[in-house]
Order: structure tokens, then C-alpha cells, then sequence
């Protein structure tokens, strides 16, 4: 019999739901907020109101896009957590009313497992580029930047993780000081294409083990910034591309180094990425780099999978459906959590 599971995510700003059947994905709608846009960053209450609307017309348009009837459904995943609360309860509050509706099953899914698994969603049957265990992922978004040690499907161990900012954050708020908007990240991958990526230096932390620190770059880069603006007051305009080019070489670098590391560590050489932050082009060229260099077997998601989307929620709920690791109607969000 066919396992058909309807994946929800609310976790921030995206509105999203997909179906996968047997592992191949159907359908995955995804509404973006645009409410958001003149704050400069995510209005939590904003965006659950957003999700509040936004929630039944995408099931519905997933659904219909997939072919499946609601009564077809074996289960629905959604995200628990982490997340914004708000956000979170939206999701979870529509999945407990559909899925008791119907009388199925509730999967609860960790919205950091299922960017991993994203790289599991097969778009045709016969899909089958797929990291073999164990791998490491280097998960980067707005909100995290981790590097996991995966070894099944259900089974992740962070062996690193950002102990103040993640790499999309530092991405954002340099791009807002450069006044580049919201969100900076795929704008400062744009600018940096045309600019010099040694033109200034900035400040790399010295943090032992596998984490990660971010905070000292942003501050240094706020400090390049108000030298030479006392020198020039057209200094960001200027260098926008320079600018970039050089924020973007530092992140990329201090993100591979402790990867690198990791996986002579753990003598891992198929390594995949994931999180809206592996949309970056600087990324993804060094991640094909280190495949030449050191002989890894990479995996990089396409475009649609690096933000957030119901269909790795779908994906992540499909292996739990099979274990049967479902949730009960108690089943409350959680806004910060570690796999
Ligand atoms: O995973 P994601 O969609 O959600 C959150 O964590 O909220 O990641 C969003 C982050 C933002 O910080 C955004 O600026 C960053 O991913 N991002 C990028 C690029 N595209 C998205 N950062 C650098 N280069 C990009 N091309």
C-alpha cells in the first residue's frame, strides 16, 4: 500500500506543504511573507497572522496539485520546532484539527533534521543521487549553522555549532549596515560576484573543537566600515562589491576549515550542505573545490530545497511514519531545540 504523507512547515516566515508518496515528491507549495520586507527582518506576529491565512489555500493547492484526495493521506508531518512560537502553534493547531479530521497518524518533525533530509526527497522515481551513511551535512541558515554527523535517518549527532550567530544572520545584518535590505544574503552573493575577495581583511575566530562564531566578524566588519567612513563618507557605495566579495571569501572560509577538519576527524568523505545560506554561490564553488581536492563526494540541494519547504518536513515525517514514530494530540511547538 502507498504511504502518502502531507508535510506542513510554519517554522518563520514561509507558509508550505507538500506531498511525497513512497519517498517522491508530488507537490510543494510555498507561500513567502512579504509583510516582512519593510521591518528589515521577520515580525513574529505578523507572520503567524500571515500563516493563519495562508495555511488552508496552500494544503488545499498541494493537494490538488498532487492528484491525492485528503482521504488518500497515510499521515501529516509537520514542524514542531525550533521555530517562532507563534508560527509553530499555527502548524501544529491546523495538523492536530486535519489530522484528527481524518483520523490519521501525526509525525512531528524537527525542522534542523529535515533540512538534512532534504537531501533524501526524490523529485522522479528513479532518483538516486543520495548520501550513503555516514555523512556529514554542514547545515546553514538564518538561524543555525551546524556541522552533523549523520548516521541513519533518524539518528544525528551535532558535532559542531555556531556558540553565538549563525552564517546567514552574519550574512544579513552586514548586508543591512551596508543598507543592501532584507534579506542581505542573496544580495551580498550577487554584489560579491563583481568584487575583490582579498580587497580588506577581516577577523577570523579561534574557536577550539568543530563550533563556530560569527559575532567577531560582524564586529569587525561594523569596524572596517566606520574607519573608512570617517575617511569617506561614500566609502560603502564605493566598495559595495568589494565589500561583499570580502564578506562573503571570510564566511565560506571559516565555514570549509572546521568542516575540513570534521571530516578527517570522523574519516567521512561524503558530505553534503544544506539551509537557505547553501544557496550561496561561494558556497557551492567550494564545496565543488574541496570534491576535486580532497576527494569528497558532495551533495548540494537544488535551489528550491535550500529554503524552507514542507517537502523535507514530508520527507523527514515519511522515515518516522516507517518507524512509526508518531506524536499524540499533546504534542506541543518548541522554539529552540538540538537534534
Ligand atoms: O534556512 P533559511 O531559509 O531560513 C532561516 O533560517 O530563517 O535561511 C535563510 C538565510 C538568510 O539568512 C538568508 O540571507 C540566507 O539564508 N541566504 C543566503 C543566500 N540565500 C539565502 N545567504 C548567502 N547567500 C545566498 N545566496
Amino acid at each position: 500500500m502507498d504511504t502518502i504523507i502531507l508535510g506542513i512547515e510554519s517554522s518563520c516566515d514561509d507558509t508550505s506543504a507538500a506531498i511525497i508518496r513512497n519517498g517522491v515528491m508530488l507537490s510543494n507549495v510555498i507561500t513567502n511573507q512579504d509583510v516582512h520586507r519593510e521591518y528589515g527582518g521577520v515580525v513574529p506576529e505578523l507572520a503567524s497572522r500571515a500563516h493563519e491565512r495562508n495555511i488552508i489555500p496552500v494544503v488545499h493547492a498541494a493537494l490538488t496539485r498532487a492528484g491525492i484526495e485528503k482521504e488518500q493521506l497515510s499521515a501529516v508531518a509537520f514542524t514542531r520546532g525550533p521555530g517562532l512560537m507563534g508560527s509553530l502553534l499555527v502548524g501544529t493547531s491546523f495538523t492536530k484539527g486535519f489530522a484528527a479530521g481524518l483520523n490519521v497518524p501525526m509525525v512531528d518533525v524537527n525542522h534542523l533534521h529535515a533540512h538534512v533530509l532534504a537531501h533524501f526527497i526524490k523529485e522522479h522515481e528513479e532518483d538516486d543521487n543520495q548520501p550513503k551513511f555516514p555523512f556529514l551535512c554542514l547545515l546553514v541558515s538564518g538561524g543555525n549553522s551546524q556541522i552533523i554527523l549523520v548516521k541513519a535517518y533518524n539518528n544525528m549527532e551535532v558535532v559542531g555549532q555556531t556558540i553565538d550567530d549563525a552564517a546567514g544572520e552574519a550574512f544579513d545584518k552586514c548586508a543591512k549596515v551596508m543598507g543592501l535590505g532584507y534579506p542581505g544574503g542573496p544580495v551580498v552573493d550577487k554584489l560579491a560576484k563583481e568584487g575583490n575577495p582579498n580587497a580588506f581583511t577581516l577577523n577570523k575566530p579561534h574557536i577550539p573543537g568543530f563550533n563556530y562564531s560569527f559575532s567577531g566578524l560582524k564586529t569587525s566588519f561594523l569596524y572596517l566600515l566606520r574607519d573608512e567612513l570617517k575617511k569617506d563618507p561614500d566609502f560603502i557605495e564605493k566598495n559595495k562589491a568589494d565589500l561583499c566579495a570580502t564578506l562573503q571569501a571570510t564566511v565560506v572560509d571559516i565555514l570549509m576549515n572546521k568542516l575540513r577538519k570534521a571530516t578527517k576527524e570522523y574519516g567521512v568523505k561524503e558530505v553534503a550542505v544544506a539551509g537557505g545560506v547553501s544557496a550561496n554561490s561561494g558556497l557551492r564553488q567550494a564545496f565543488e573545490d574541496h570534491a576535486v581536492k580532497y576527494g569528497w563526494k558532495i551533495y548540494i540541494p537544488k535551489f528550491a530545497f535550500t529554503t524552507d519547504n514542507a517537502a523535507m518536513v514530508a520527507m523527514a515525517g515519511y522515515f518516522k511514519y516507517q518507524d512509526k514514530q508518531f506524536c499524540g494530540m499533546d504534542a506541543t511547538p518548541y522554539s529552540r531545540v538540538e537534534i
